[in-house]
């Protein structure tokens, strides 16, 4: 095999489930000079993304920090932490990564009961009621941003009757941090996870995560140790702390584009950039619209950084991703578990979230859909008129 001295990967436009495009500054503070992970220099950006990491998070949470490892490291990190073997958890399901939560509690050694709503709706507070009372749970964990089938979860009322229950609150942020209210003080979130490479616009590499006091004091009175040791978040906790014991050798680089990523959410103001992620959204549906196309998820419960859509009746899935991909430059998402082959996720994520790419990836998949017999059009004047 002949390899070239020189990679030299496309520039695409990321519309897909992530990772979204990374921010220029982002990309500048990766290629910063590597220092050593206790050098002084590195520990001021592990304080300063501390800080960050809880304005984003809207949280107090002494423990707020980035695990070295992707978002399902953080998902990992949340349910060993909370859970010995023996203890009952229940997981909300109406997607994939709900189906994965089940999947890494139960290799905990707890007993898992889930309560399950069809994909492309909400889990309704009722029926996590009706469960909690027929036994008696640790864990209660949830996706507030379910990135399979573009549903936010509204998280108040089941926080309330999860915390009248005594049980611990868990939940996967990774589609929302940066881009939707998360407000885990306000909502009383327990154990907390994200990811850099959605809507906070860096790549993946670290796992933002956030435990409360609470949290905190239940991992302290465990009865067995945490089942790994990586991931002991007691351990982590004294690297990232004022002892700086060594624990494992931290992503340098990642962390700097973290930080980084973080000051560009401060910079812009959280509810700006709420804003930016729904407007932009509202945009490109206009567009779909025009173009005849229908939604999957109602607009009560519809996720601003991910749109899924319908794919019409007698048109390829596959060539029109291509098309887009090859011919546009533009990565979009098929369908995930129930929705592979019928439905599209449109990812506006981050920096990806701008009025231009909205009105480019719309005249692509106006022509990409043009290809295959599907007639439509006005989709970009439809999305700029709002
Ligand atoms: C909601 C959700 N949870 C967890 C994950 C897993 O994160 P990662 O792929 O970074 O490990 C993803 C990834 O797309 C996700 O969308």
């Amino acid at each position: 095999m002949t390899r070239s001295s020189s990679f030299d990967p496309p520039e695409r436009l990321l519309m897909g489930p992530g990772p979204s495009n990374v921010h220029p500054r982002v990309y500048a503070a990766l290629s910063a000079p590597v220092v050593g992970h206790l050098d002084p220099v590195f520990l001021t950006v592990m304080e300063e993304s501390k800080d960050l990491l809880r304005t984003a998070f809207q949280t107090r949470n002494e423990l707020t920090i980035a695990i070295s490892g992707t978002g399902s490291s953080g998902m990992e990190a949340c349910f060993v932490n909370s859970l010995e073997p023996g203890d009952r958890a229940l997981v909300c399901i109406n997607g994939v990564f709900g189906m994965r939560m089940r999947e890494v509690a139960s290799r905990c050694g707890a007993t898992v009961d889930v309560v399950e709503a069809e994909w492309g709706t909400a889990i309704p507070a009722e029926a996590v009621a009706e469960a909690l009372s027929k036994a008696d749970y640790k864990v209660v964990a949830i996706v507030h941003a379910e990135t399979s089938t573009g549903v936010l979860q509204p998280l108040a009322e089941i926080s309330r009757l999860v915390h009248d229950h005594g049980a611990l609150f868990l939940v996967d942020t990774v589609t929302s941090l940066g881009g939707v209210d998360l407000d885990v003080d306000g909502l009383a979130i327990d154990l907390c996870y994200s990811g850099t490479q959605k809507c906070l616009g860096c790549p993946p590499g670290l796992s933002p995560v956030t435990f409360s006091p609470m949290a905190m004091e239940r991992l302290a009175a465990r009865k067995t140790p945490v089942q790994s040791w990586y991931l002991d978040i007691s351990l982590i906790a004294q690297y990232w702390g004022e002892s700086r014991v060594y624990h494992h050798t931290a992503p340098i680089s990642m962390n700097y584009a973290l930080r980084e990523a973080l000051l560009l959410v401060a910079e812009e103001g959280l509810e700006a950039r709420w804003r930016r992620h729904r407007q932009n959204q509202e945009a490109l549906i206009r567009g779909l619209q025009a173009l005849g196309l229908s939604l999957v998820v109602d607009a009560a419960i519809r996720l601003p950084p991910l749109t899924t859509v319908r794919i019409p009746d007698n048109v390829d899935d596959a060539a029109v991703r291509q098309t887009l991909l090859q011919r546009f430059g533009i990565e979009i998402g098929g369908g995930l578990g129930a929705f592979k082959g019928k439905a599209w996720r449109i990812g506006l994520m981050g920096a990806t979230s701008t009025e231009r790419n909205v009105t480019t990836l719309l005249a692509s998949l106006e022509v990409a859909l043009r290809m295959q017999g599907y007639a439509g059009g006005g989709a970009v004047e439809a999305a700029i008129s709002g």
